[in-house]
């Protein structure tokens, strides 16, 4: 990885944007805590850095904060927000509070139209605020580049050395030419090449992995989604048969999933790599057995999967030395709370397997995450790089659980038949009217509910499926979709006909909240 662009992390909760933004300008960035030593930021040699906004001020003691030195690296640095205020005033400027904040959209007037951050930008130009410090007077050897009506400051810099400050958020949609300021900053500025693409990621990973690992083997537990699926073929091509991948099937996976899996990574498939697959679908059902409630029904999931795993981890001890896992970016970087972003969610769990078994088998503790750094649209251009079909690299959501919390009550292998068949002719049916494409999650699921019926001359008292399709962008709130009718008819027919024991099909209407998206 030869240009990189660091984004130090003050708490800003804008963070992620500014990499997208500029990776978005095919530039590889990390964002990296505050507290990194400023030895470890000289060592990895950016081509620029990034200082995030954040709700403190400087002025607080308990603030984070960094080493006025780190304006003196000769590294090109740009200060938005929070950022901005910690430049001006580490280097001997005047940071104020307003009595009243700036927040929301509001117009900046550019005052130098020939910083070289602000080419091409409108000298009125929209930009979202929010901040109720501000920079009142800048350093020496600074300038003015920009204001608004209530802050004298809205930009300053100290083009020798390449010193950039922003008071408001360039990397938020609603600052109409943001994107255009940190073009300017990470191409023209720091004078990154531009040219960091999905394709020169992976062969970069792929290169690292293999000498990171060398002649020693790695186990990988495969689920079929996207993340583990996009880890595997990474590391296949970086170690081949070094590579152990562990495809546990516990039963609840949507119709014929387990094969598609198969098919794709298992012996004769698109992979080098040893394969194997678990067919847990019986030892899941016997300890799912007579649990009916929600969260008892995820803990035995839980509980069982590790076992299982854990069970072929114990075949390859003393073969394997790393575990590796598809965690990614938004798993790594914490919700914006200016603590240290560098830590990983599931401390007391490694790529699936507990601790206590990882010592046991004297795998190393740290996991290999070759994933780490992309967000999930990154990993998916990554997957279709690797060769890995459309229909896996695009596959909605599925919950761990899977069937598991789409069938109300308990769980039996009959009802996962149904919830199956149900389930797949939901999605053919929409996927054949063409409105798959713009929803969030949609599946069928089953109730608990038995309800009268007429089928022929005969009487039924059959089970009730649920179909559920919703539009959402950040799976936190959702609305139902709006399915044309004709299309939910076709589909309640086609389920009463072909899957036996339906006898009724409801479409939820709920949005998220009250509801959630799964049933369960
Ligand atoms: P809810 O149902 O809470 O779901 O609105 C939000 C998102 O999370 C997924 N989900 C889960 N994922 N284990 C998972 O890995 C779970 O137990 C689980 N429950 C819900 C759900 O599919 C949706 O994308």
């Amino acid at each position: 990885m030869n240009e990189l662009v660091l984004i130090i992390d003050f708490g800003g909760q804008y963070k992620q944007l500014i990499a997208r933004r500029v990776r978005e300008c095919n530039v590889y960035c990390e964002i990296i805590s505050y507290t990194t030593p400023l030895e470890e930021i000289r060592r990895r040699a950016p081509k620029g850095i990034i200082l995030t906004g954040g709700p403190n001020s400087v002025y607080d003691p308990a603030s984070p904060t960094a080493p006025a030195e780190l304006f003196s690296l000769g590294i090109p640095v740009l200060g938005i927000c929070y950022g901005s205020q910690l430049m001006a005033y580490k280097l001997g400027g005047d940071v104020k509070t307003a009595p009243v904040s700036e927040y929301g959209h509001t117009q900046v007037a550019i005052d130098a139209p020939d910083s070289a951050i602000f080419g091409g930008v409108s000298l009125e130009t929209l930009t979202w605020m929010s901040h109720t410090d501000y920079i009142a007077a800048v350093p020496e050897g600074f300038r003015v580049t920009a204001h608004t009506d209530h802050c004298p400051v809205a930009a300053m810099e100290n083009e020798n050395q390449k010193l950039y400050a922003v008071q408001f958020h360039p990397e938020v949609s609603h600052t109409k030419e943001g994107t255009k300021m940190l073009r300017h900053f990470v191409l023209d500025v720091c004078g990154c090449g531009g040219d960091w693409e999905m394709s020169s990621f992976a062969e970069n990973t792929i290169r690292e992995l293999r000498e990171k690992i060398g002649d020693n083997h790695v186990i990988l537990g495969l689920s079929g989604g996207v993340d583990s699926s996009v880890a595997a073929a990474l590391l296949s091509r970086a170690i081949g048969k070094q590579l152990h991948c562990v495809f546990v099937d516990h039963g609840l996976m949507r119709k014929d999933e387990g094969d598609e899996v198969e098919a794709i990574f298992g012996p004769g498939g698109m992979f080098d790599l040893n394969f194997t697959r678990v067919n847990a679908q019986e030892r899941f059902f016997m300890q799912l057995m007579g649990e009916s409630d929600p969260e008892s029904k995820r803990k035995v999931i839980g509980a069982v999967f590790p076992q299982v795993f854990g069970d072929e981890a114990r075949k390859v001890k003393g073969v394997v030395r790393y575990i590796a896992q598809g965690t990614i970016y938004p798993d790594v970087v914490e919700s914006g709370d200016g603590k240290t972003s560098d830590v990983i969610k599931s401390h007391h769990n490694v790529g699936g397997l507990p601790i206590a078994l990882v010592r046991e088998l004297g795998f190393d503790e740290k996991p290999i995450e070759p994933l780490r750094m992309l967000f999930k649209d990154e990993v998916r251009k990554v997957g279709l790089e690797l060769g890995i079909p459309a229909e896996l690299v695009y596959r909605q959501p599925f919950p761990g659980p899977g069937l598991g919390v789409r069938i109300i009550g308990e769980i039996t292998p009959a009802k996962v038949k149904i919830v199956q068949e149900a389930d797949f002719i939901f999605r053919d049916e929409l996927h054949k009217a063409g409105v798959d494409a713009d929803l969030g999650q949609y599946f069928a699921a089953l109730s608990n509910m038995r309800s009268v019926g007429v089928m022929g001359d005969h009487r039924t008292y059959g089970l009730a499926v649920v179909l559920r399709a919703v539009l959402t962008s950040d799976f936190m709130t959702a609305e139902a979709a709006e399915i044309p009718w004709s299309v939910l008819q076709r589909c309640m027919n086609r389920i009463i006909n072909e899957v036996p024991g339906v006898n009724r099909v409801l479409y939820d209407i709920t949005s998220k909240p009250p509801g959630t998206i799964e049933l369960e």
